[in-house]
């Protein structure tokens, strides 16, 4: 991974962002005032559709996808920090299967197709599987969270994902005791993904992440179907990536087809690629650098090469309280 220094988000703020916010505080205010037990809206009343551009239309889920996205429960944890836009969310990326540029997602991800999707769970669990993704969504309520996102690269956003506890997921699959570690694993399809056929590339795919279970079943770690109240971009991970927001985004891995739980730490992409840059626990941590820059600060985006948008790392990405507990006998600089 490269640090992109001059990379100039646009600032514009765009009209789904406005339209998803009145949203989102008009079910805010029905919750609190009690008038319906759980938000329902249907986003097709509240969501114009002329609103979006027409790759954005042409990136609409699957019925069923959509009236489970439209009902999700609305994030009631209210952070100070403003959103990002949903042009740098989904403009500016990291997804290499795409390619190496942070417009290279965005550009060439159109035709990808995430449904219909299959994902196997395997490994040390009562119940293995390969599930179509909507049988695995089964009985799922979504409900919307919104996290910090820190790139090891020092930048960062402020995402609504929609999604669901990934323990929710896990537990229905009965983890033996066995089960020390969760590995995840991207699709591997040259047709689909340009990257996974070039010679010049680095990374042995597929992309591959893992957790400790402990991490796994916490309540803050997420699987996202959705962002801004609507379906996954192809671009950050369609149809189902993982969010771990307490750790760098190499961790979030993207469009996953595979979880298998396992008694020893999994191998990961990041971690074998170069392991005195991208430790295995890559928790957010401003006083351990990385070899090549510091992790103190970030660049917010969207944030301009005029007018940049620097502020300072917190530990564990300001999810100290929730998730310090996970690491308490743990030296952070070597486990880092
Ligand atoms: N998952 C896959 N399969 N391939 C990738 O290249 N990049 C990771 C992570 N998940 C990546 C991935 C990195 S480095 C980051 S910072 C986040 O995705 C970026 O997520 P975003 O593009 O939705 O912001």
């Amino acid at each position: 991974m490269i640090i992109n220094k001059l990379a100039d988000i646009r600032t514009s703020e765009i009209t789904p962002e406005h339209i998803y916010l009145a949203r989102r505080d008009f079910m805010r205010g029905t919750i609190a005032s009690g008038l319906l037990g759980a938000a329902t809206l249907s986003s097709s009343n509240v969501f114009a559709d002329s609103s979006y551009s027409a790759a954005e239309n042409a990136n609409k889920g699957p019925e069923w996808l959509n009236q489970k996205i439209a009902q999700a429960k609305a994030d009631q944890q209210k952070l100070t920090e403003s959103l990002t836009p949903y042009d740098s969310v989904t403009g500016h990326n990291n997804f290499y299967e795409f390619g190496y540029d942070k417009t290279d997602p965005a550009k060439k991800s159109q035709n990808f197709k995430p449904h219909p999707w299959q994902v196997e769970i395997t490994g040390a669990v009562g119940k293995p599987g390969k599930y179509n993704l909507e049988d695995l969504l089964k009985g799922i309520d979504l409900e919307e969270r919104v996290y910090r996102l820190r790139c090891v690269e020092a930048w960062s956003m402020v995402i609504p994902w929609v999604g669901f506890s990934l323990a929710s997921l896990l537990k229905r699959f009965e983890p033996d005791s066995k089960a020390q570690y969760v590995s995840f694993v991207t699709l591997k399809d040259a047709k689909q993904f340009p990257e996974q056929k070039s010679v010049l590339s680095t990374i042995d795919w597929p992309y591959r992440e893992g957790l400790r279970i402990d991490e796994a079943m916490h309540p803050l770690t997420i699987l996202a179907v959705g962002l801004y109240g609507k379906t996954l971009p192809n671009q950050n991970g369609a149809p189902l990536r993982l969010v771990v927001p307490w750790k760098y985004g190499f961790k979030s891995i993207k469009s996953i087809v595979k979880i298998e739980l396992s008694e020893h730490q999994p191998q990961t992409t990041w971690n074998q690629i170069a392991p005195a840059e991208y430790g295995f626990y890559a928790n957010v941590n401003p006083t351990v650098d990385h070899p090549r820059w510091t992790q103190a600060r970030e660049r917010r985006l969207p944030s301009g090469l005029f007018s940049p948008n620097i502020i300072p790392t917190q530990m564990f990405n300001g999810y100290a309280e929730q998730v310090a507990s996970l690491y308490k006998d743990q030296d952070l600089k070597k486990y880092y």
